[in-house]
């Protein structure tokens, strides 16, 4: 019986975490840290190991890296098995392995990284689409590059691409916030550590965020026009559209999923929305916004009707 449990430890030895002090059996942390990784690590390798020395993880004047503790160890856990010599033909001993194909689940994998990151920005990660749903800090992150293009904004929207397709067609419309251009990035509206608020956006509602950049929008106003302030998605999409600027439809159509035809027609030859009844003065090709340019609202003591 006990033989048969000490078995099994052996068999998942990193079921007790990379991190965590080496149990019976299994690795130690190495003595000489990164001077004995890179041995066999070196330039010649074909995954660029070295270029780490020239990220801020590679500090070891700042406490807080991984540098100025157990080094490569720090992430990569203890790697003293890992590191002895084998004979040709075998494979070394395993080691914590990071990405999506690697060999260790991928919430122990992030949990190295929220070890020394669980802060203000990552507080909800755990409850978020992206943690929820078994996302790795390094399907986003480069750890081993001296440019990370998922914080550049004019290289992040391929790396969010990667996984979220429709959105890379949505951001090829003819009318588009210009983020294929670098002027935004995703991370510009959606904060995608994790947020209380609904598809991560950065502020609790999605009014909020527009306000941010699009102030003149939120008024006040002498006469709101009521679906404005209510939500600006009534009319607009937030990524992209075939109706410029960002319509979900062109008016008239846009208008009468609210505003009735009765009354006041747009279609040629009706009346009160009946064919055959005489030709109405608001008709002007269902032009709304000829007459009715201030949609978002207006301060002119006239513009009840969104005029002026
Ligand atoms: C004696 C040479 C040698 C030393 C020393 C060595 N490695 Fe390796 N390492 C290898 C080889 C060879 C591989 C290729 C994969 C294999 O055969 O297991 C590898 C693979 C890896 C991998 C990928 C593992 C995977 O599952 O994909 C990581 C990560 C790694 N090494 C990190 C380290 C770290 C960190 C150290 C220092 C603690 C270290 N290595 C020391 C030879 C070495
Ligand atoms: C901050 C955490 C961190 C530190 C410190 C770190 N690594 Fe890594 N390492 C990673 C991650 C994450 C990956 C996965 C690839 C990526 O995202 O860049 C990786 C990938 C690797 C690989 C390739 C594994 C593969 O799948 O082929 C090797 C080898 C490796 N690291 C060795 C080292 C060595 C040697 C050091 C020290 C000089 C080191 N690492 C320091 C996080 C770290
Ligand atoms: C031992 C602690 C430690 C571990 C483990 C660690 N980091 Fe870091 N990381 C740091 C520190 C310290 C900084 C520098 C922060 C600063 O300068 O404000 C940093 C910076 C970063 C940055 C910003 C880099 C920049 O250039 O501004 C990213 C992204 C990052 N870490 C991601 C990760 C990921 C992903 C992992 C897991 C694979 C990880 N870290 C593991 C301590 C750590
Ligand atoms: C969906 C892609 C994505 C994932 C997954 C992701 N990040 Fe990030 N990360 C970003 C982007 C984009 C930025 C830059 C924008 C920002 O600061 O919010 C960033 C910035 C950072 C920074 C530097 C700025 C800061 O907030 O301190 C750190 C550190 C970091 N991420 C760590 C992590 C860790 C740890 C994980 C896993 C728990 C993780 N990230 C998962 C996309 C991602
Ligand atoms: C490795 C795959 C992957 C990458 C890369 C990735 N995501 Fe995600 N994302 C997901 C998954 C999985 C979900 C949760 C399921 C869903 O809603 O599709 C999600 C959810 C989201 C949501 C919330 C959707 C909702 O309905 O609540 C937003 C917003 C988001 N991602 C933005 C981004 C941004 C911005 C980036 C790039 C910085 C990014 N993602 C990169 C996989 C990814
Ligand atoms: C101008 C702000 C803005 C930018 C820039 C932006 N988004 Fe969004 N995104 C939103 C808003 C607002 C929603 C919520 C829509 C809703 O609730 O109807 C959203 C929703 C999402 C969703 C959830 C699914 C959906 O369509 O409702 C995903 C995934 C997403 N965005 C990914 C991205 C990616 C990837 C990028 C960058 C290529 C990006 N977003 C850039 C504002 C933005
Ligand atoms: C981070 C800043 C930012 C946020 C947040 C933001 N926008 Fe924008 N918006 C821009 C920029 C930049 C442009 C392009 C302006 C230009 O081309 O002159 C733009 C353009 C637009 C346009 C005109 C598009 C066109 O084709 O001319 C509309 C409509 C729009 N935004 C609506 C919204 C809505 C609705 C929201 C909230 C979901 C929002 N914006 C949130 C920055 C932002
Ligand atoms: C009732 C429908 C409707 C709602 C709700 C709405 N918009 Fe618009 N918006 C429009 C129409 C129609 C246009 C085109 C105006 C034109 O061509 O003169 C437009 C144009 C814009 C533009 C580009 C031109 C400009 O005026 O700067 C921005 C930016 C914009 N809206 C932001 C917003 C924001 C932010 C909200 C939410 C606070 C919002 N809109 C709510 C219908 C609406
Ligand atoms: C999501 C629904 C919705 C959409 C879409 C919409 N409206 Fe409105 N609109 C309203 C509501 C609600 C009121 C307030 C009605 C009231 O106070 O009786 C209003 C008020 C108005 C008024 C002032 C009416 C009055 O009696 O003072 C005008 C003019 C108007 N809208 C024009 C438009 C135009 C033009 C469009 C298209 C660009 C449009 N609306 C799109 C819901 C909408
Ligand atoms: C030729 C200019 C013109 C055009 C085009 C026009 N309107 Fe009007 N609209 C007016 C005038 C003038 C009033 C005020 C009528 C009144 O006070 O009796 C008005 C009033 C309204 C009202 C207030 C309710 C009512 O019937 O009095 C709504 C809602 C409205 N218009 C929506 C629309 C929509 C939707 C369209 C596009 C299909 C549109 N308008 C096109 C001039 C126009």
């Amino acid at each position: 019986m006990q033989v048969k449990l000490l078995l099994l430890c052996l068999a998942l030895p990193w079921a007790a975490g990379a991190q965590e002090p080496a149990a019976k059996g299994e690795s130690a942390y190495t003595d000489r840290g990164a001077d004995t990784c890179i041995k066999c690590h070196d330039e010649d390798s074909k995954f660029p190991v070295l270029s780490i020395f020239k990220t801020k993880h590679a500090q070891p004047a700042d406490p807080r890296t991984p540098f100025a503790k157990l080094q490569c160890e720090s992430c990569h856990g203890p790697g003293a098995r890992h590191a002895e010599e084998v004979p040709e033909g075998q494979k070394q001993a395993p080691i914590m392995a990071f990405g999506p194909k690697s060999w260790v689940p991928i919430e122990k994998q992030n949990q190295v990284c929220l070890g020394c990151h669980e802060d203000q920005a990552r507080i909800a990660w755990k409850s978020s689409p992206h943690g929820g749903n078994d996302v790795a800090c390094v399907s986003c992150h480069q750890i081993h590059a001296t440019h990370d293009a998922v914080r550049t904004a004019t290289e992040q929207p391929d790396v969010c691409f990667n996984c979220h397709q429709r959105q890379r067609a949505e951001f090829d419309q003819p009318s588009v916030h210009p983020v294929r251009f670098g002027q935004l990035a995703c991370s510009s509206c959606h904060q995608v550590h994790g947020t209380v608020a609904a598809k991560l956006l950065l502020k609790p509602t999605l009014n909020e965020l527009c306000y941010t950049c699009h102030a003149e929008k939120r008024g006040p106003f002498l006469w709101e026009h009521a679906p404005v302030p209510e939500d600006c998605s009534n009319c607009h999409t937030p990524h992209g559209s075939i109706h410029a600027p960002l319509l979900t439809k062109l008016p008239p159509l846009l208008c009468q999923q609210c505003h009735s035809q009765l009354g006041h027609p747009s279609i040629a030859g009706t009346a009160g929305g009946l064919p055959g009844g005489a030709p109405s003065a608001f008709v002007l090709s269902g032009a709304c916004l000829n007459c009715h340019s201030q949609v978002h609202g207006s301060n002119s003591p006239s513009g009840v009707k969104l005029m002026r």
